[in-house]
């Protein structure tokens, strides 16, 4: 019998080997290899266990059984993000870099989900209990039904929690957790792999719902909460710039709903408030039509959000022209770039190209090309697109427009707004036009030829 090899990984990184070795290759960390011991690594020849697991045929699964009911917060920008509402026993992450007003979102949740009728408890790592309540005297939340607890010592969390029986637990945050039986530091990659383990283990175990809160670098990683994603049902990151007021809440992954929904909040003195109109908001700080500036119709989850593309092309003083990019895809800029130089002859070599999303939104849908190219086109020519238009489709290598999904909810949402054009890939089926005169252009060379008559 094939004798089962060893395998080695590193507690501080999580990296595999096949070899124990003094410091990790991956990671540089010195005695922070350990040999795994798997069940099924054990001596040739002995058996697994008697016990075993049941299988069901997916056929036989009743469909009787009703869904447990979901509690609704009442703020509607996160019940939405949620999938609507929170799910009993669920485990949810809400990464996002520090001071981005995480804590604060969350305080407010606990208090709605408290007054909705859930037990709530609310563990901060980070602060005092006595500086939570000066943040919830701020909040004006004081009365909340909350119970607050200053721990991060994983086993008195869990003896607390225990005892108290809540509905939902809130830990803020999950890189200020320690559990006493792992070796290395609060922060440290298995730390945090640890007390997220045991947290969610346990709040499956006892019907809880968790809510875990880590913060993200702008880099990605350090002791991120990454290695948590994989734990949980649902993962939030809260986004938005530092100089904006704008918050937002985004679903990457969750089991109970579509992923890439979003809710928006604003900061305010009083904290966040729900935006119940993000097409108004984001488009409120746009003056008269000027060159640069296209107003593209997106879909972000089940929602049309209207957003701003703005697009700034000059003469680069360097050898090598910049391109910069915020709130958007640097390599789908190159590409958008590449089409329009290769399939139109409109070159942006020795030009400095600057694209931005206004408001601190980002756009990650491929819809949202022929507005790029809009914006840079209107910037490069200094012509502004005809007022009150907006602009979506997918651009091709060939140069070709593709139609988008959603095109009748893009168009309704403009619509709403004041828009009266729309300047729109052809073909596709559209069952409608939302009341919008539309341009339907087959390529890119026929969009550039009658919108800025090159
Ligand atoms: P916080 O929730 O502590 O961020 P995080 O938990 O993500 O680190 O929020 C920090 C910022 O929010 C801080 O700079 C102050 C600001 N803030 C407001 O503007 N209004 C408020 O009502 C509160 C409570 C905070
Ligand atoms: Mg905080």
């Amino acid at each position: 019998m094939a004798k089962t090899k060893a395998t080695f990984s590193c507690t501080a990184c999580g990296n595999v080997t096949t070899k124990w070795s003094g410091r990790c290759e991956a990671c540089g960390e010195w005695n922070s290899i350990s040999e795994d011991s798997g069940i099924s690594a054990g001596p040739a020849g002995k058996s697994l266990g008697d016990a075993r697991g049941r299988a069901v045929a997916l056929s036989d699964l009743s469909t009787e059984e009703t869904p447990p009911p979901r509690t609704h917060s009442g703020m509607d920008e996160l019940d939405r993000v949620l999938g609507g509402g929170l799910v009993p026993a669920s485990a949810i992450l809400v990464g996002g870099d520090p001071g981005i007003g995480k804590s604060t979102l969350l305080l407010q949740a606990a208090a709605r989900f408290a007054g909705a009728g859930l037990k709530t408890v609310y563990i901060s790592g980070e602060e005092a209990s006595a500086q939570v309540r000066m943040r919830a005297q701020r909040l004006g939340l004081t009365q909340a039904e909350v119970r607050l607890g200053a721990e991060t010592n994983l086993r008195d969390i869990l003896t607390t929690l225990d005892q108290e029986r809540p509905q939902l637990a809130i830990i803020d945050s999950i890189q200020t957790m320690w559990a006493d039986n792992v070796g290395s530091a609060p922060g440290s990659v298995s730390q945090v792999r640890a007390a997220a383990h045991e947290l969610t283990s346990f709040a499956k175990r006892k019907g809880m719902s968790v809510i875990l809160v880590g913060h993200v670098t702008k880099d990605g990683q350090i002791a991120g909460p990454r290695v948590v994603e994989h734990m949980v049902d649902t993962v939030l990151y809260f986004e938005g710039e530092r100089g904006h007021q704008f918050r937002i809440l985004r679903a990457v992954k969750n089991r109970f709903g579509p992923a890439d929904e979003i809710g928006v909040f604003e900061m305010t003195g009083s904290g966040l408030q729900e935006v119940l109109n993000p097409s108004a908001l984001f488009l409120s700080e746009r003056g008269t039509p000027a060159p640069g500036s296209v107003v593209f119709s997106g879909i972000e989850g089940t929602r049309p959000v209207l957003v701003e593309m703005q697009a700034l092309v000059a003469p680069t003083p360097h050898a090598q022209a910049r391109r910069s990019v915020v709130g958007w895809d640097g390599s789908r800029l190159a590409m958008i770039l590449a089409v329009l130089e290769a399939r139109c002859g409109i070159p942006f070599a020795g030009l400095d190209v600057y694209l931005n999303v206004a408001g601190g939104m980002k756009v990650s849908e491929p819809a949202a090309d022929l507005a790029v190219a809009a914006a840079l086109l209107s910037a490069r020519e200094d012509a502004a697109l005809p007022p009150e238009t907006v602009v979506f489709g997918e651009i091709s290598l060939s140069g070709a427009l593709r139609p988008v999904g959603q095109s009748e909810n893009r168009l309704k949402e403009a619509a709403k707004l004041g828009f009266t054009s729309a300047i729109v890939p052809e073909g596709g089926k559209m069952s409608g036009n939302g009341g919008l005169s539309l341009n339907r252009m087959a390529d890119l060379t026929a969009f550039v030829g009658e919108t800025f008559g090159a």
